[in-house]
This record gives structure tokens, sequence and C-alpha cells, in this order.
């Protein structure tokens, strides 16, 4: 056979060679590439041709040589990359990764505070984060110019608008909205201008209450309140309730919780005293309920409004508010919730 023909033949084969593993690639190697190769043997019969054939010929079998060097190397690259490939191959049967996030303890507990209301019928209601004068104040008997709004620092945001400073405006709503009987829980975000510290922030989470029915007493709301302190804290809480003042309820008291942290003996939460303030509650105001158009000959009703951060850091023994607001993964990583 000539020379010619061989070299045609040997680049078919090249070509066609598999070249798919390892082991096909070492063949290929020692075949085309060694120090022994077939390409090789060819370039001894080159030399013997007459030189007028040398020169064509001479140029096909440099570029034989070439093809087989350049086959060798993609498919060699190619072997290697499939292999990668098919290491980080997805094993779609394996578990999901168990690194879930976790709520916000802020979220946790204002859910179990939902939760806990909703068993005993109460729903949820919302209102506006920007409040207009009426709601968040007169309608709760904040007269104009009273000292009472001094109670809270206000953001105003024009003449008519403020951030709402309590939840307390979303009673009016619901109020203003519905008919009796109203039994609802109303949790949102509020905002007051103080300076930012561990006991103290300019936004903050409350949850407001509101019970309005034939006949309701403070008997009811201390009842109530009993039942939300245990389910929150445990059987062996202890309230006490303390006279207090508020425009928009008549009587009104504060309730406090034995301290969770040091089991009412005595520690720098409850600053020694045993007892930790959770809310402010009363009975809902007849002139709050005659602004609603609600009958106050007719209808009585409680209402209370409790802080979200208050209950969350005696839940967890938390000190520093501000960590509520930092986003810190290694504060929020610590809380699981079921829900
Ligand atoms: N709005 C009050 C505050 O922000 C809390 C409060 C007290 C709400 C007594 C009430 C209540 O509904 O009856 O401090």
């Amino acid at each position: 056979m000539d020379l010619k023909k061989t070299i045609e033949l040997m680049n078919a084969e090249i070509a066609s060679f598999e070249l798919q593993s390892n082991e096909a690639l070492e063949s290929f190697r020692i075949r085309f590439l060694g120090s022994k190769n077939k390409i090789k043997d060819l370039f001894v019969q080159f030399k013997e041709l007459p030189p007028d054939e040398k020169k064509e010929l001479g140029q096909i079998l440099n570029q034989l040589k070439k093809t087989a060097e350049t086959r060798f190397e993609e498919a060699k690259k190619s072997v290697g990359s499939s292999k990668k490939k098919s290491g980080n191959k997805l094993d779609l049967s394996l578990p999901a990764p168990t690194e879930l996030g976790s709520r916000h303890p802020i979220s946790i507990v204002r859910n179990e505070v939902e939760e806990i209301f909703a068993r005993v019928g109460f729903t949820v209601s919302e209102g506006p984060e920007i409040e207009d004068d009426w709601h968040n104040f007169s309608a709760l008997n904040f007269p104009e110019d009273h000292p009472a709004r001094d109670m809270q620092d206000t953001f105003f945001i024009n003449d008519d608008f403020a951030l709402r400073t309590h939840t307390s405006s979303v009673q009016i709503r619901v109020m203003e909205r519905s008919n009796p009987p109203i039994r609802t829980i109303s949790p949102g975000r509020v905002f007051r201008n103080e300076a930012i510290s561990a006991r103290a922030h300019c936004i903050f989470h409350q949850v407001e209450g509101l019970y309005i029915d034939k006949g309701v007493s403070f008997a009811d709301l201390k009842q109530v309140l009993y039942y939300f302190a245990q389910e929150l804290f445990g059987q062996d809480v202890q309230v006490r309730f303390r006279p207090s003042y508020f425009p928009f309820t008549e009587p009104s008291a504060e309730m406090d919780v034995s301290c969770n942290i040091c089991g009412g003996k005595g520690c720098n939460i409850c600053k020694y005293t045993g007892y930790v303030e959770i809310l402010g509650c009363g009975m809902v105001d007849p002139s709050v309920l005659e602004n609603c158009n609600i009958d106050s000959e007719v209808y009585s009703g409680y209402a209370f409004g409790l802080g979200i951060e208050r209950l969350t850091m005696l839940k967890y023994g938390i000190n520093d508010l501000r960590l509520f607001f930092e986003n810190d993964v290694r504060f929020l990583a610590q809380f699981r919730s079921e829900g």
C-alpha cells in the first residue's frame, strides 16, 4: 500500500477512535504519540521516498501528527471535566438540607399571643401605621393641648398625620366600622420619639385588645388577662393589678406578672421587686364608645395594650432591646418556633 493511502486510513482511525475513558486515552497515546508510535513508522517510510513525492507527503504527514496530538489533548480535557461533573451530580433522593431559617423572636411571641387569644374567641384586626389625630388621640379622649398627649413623644408627619404612638388607634377604627359584640386583638408596630437604649427604642410592637358587649365587667378583664399570663408564662405565674391612668379607660390599671427570670425572688430585670409590668388596661371610657357611635347605656367593654418586646425579653431572658433590631444572625439563630 502506498504511503498516501496509509496516511488517509490512519487519519480516519484517529478521527473515529473512541476516547471516553482514561484507558482509551492511554491506548491512543501509545498507538499514535508514544515512543514507538505508528506515525513514527510512517516517517521512516517517508525518508525512502523520491524527492519529488516528499514535498506533498511531508505536509500531510506533519498534519497527521498534529491531528493526533490535538485529538488527544481535547479528549483528555473532556474526560477530566465529565469526571468532575459526575462527581458533583445532584442526588435528588437525598433529604432536603436541614439548615432552615428561623423566625424573629418578636414574630414568635406575636404569633403565640394571637393563638392564645384566638382560643377564647378574639379575631385579629389591623390599622394603618400612619394615623390621623382623631384615631391616635382625640377619639381616645386625649383633648387638644391636654398634658396626657405628652405621655407619648410623637413623630409628626405634618399638621394632620403622625406615626401612630400606640395600637389603641385600631380600637377606634374597629369600633367605627363594626357593631358589638366586638372581640379583637390588633398587633402592630408603633413609633415614639425616644432616645435608643437597652430599655427604649423608637420603634416597637404592641398588641391591643378590645372586648365590647352587653354587661362586660372588670372581672371579665382580670380573668382573660390571668388566662393569658398563664398560657404564656406557665400555670404558676402570679399576676397583680395596680390602679393607673389612661385617658381612654376608666377605671384603668396596669398588670404585673411575677418575674420569669428570677421566679419572683428579685433580680435586675424586675429591679428586685419580683414583678414586671407587662400591660395597661381598663374599662373603655363611655365617651370613647360614644365617639364611635356605640351606645354606652347599652354596651360596656374592656381594652388592654401590651408590649411584645417586653414579653419577649421576659420569656427568653433578653436584657437589651436593641438586639431585636440589629439582625445579628448569632442572636437570631438561637430562636426556634414550631409554627
Ligand atoms: N396605649 C397604651 C400605651 O401605649 C397602652 C394601653 C393602656 C392600651 C390601657 C389600652 C389600655 O387599651 O386600656 O401605653
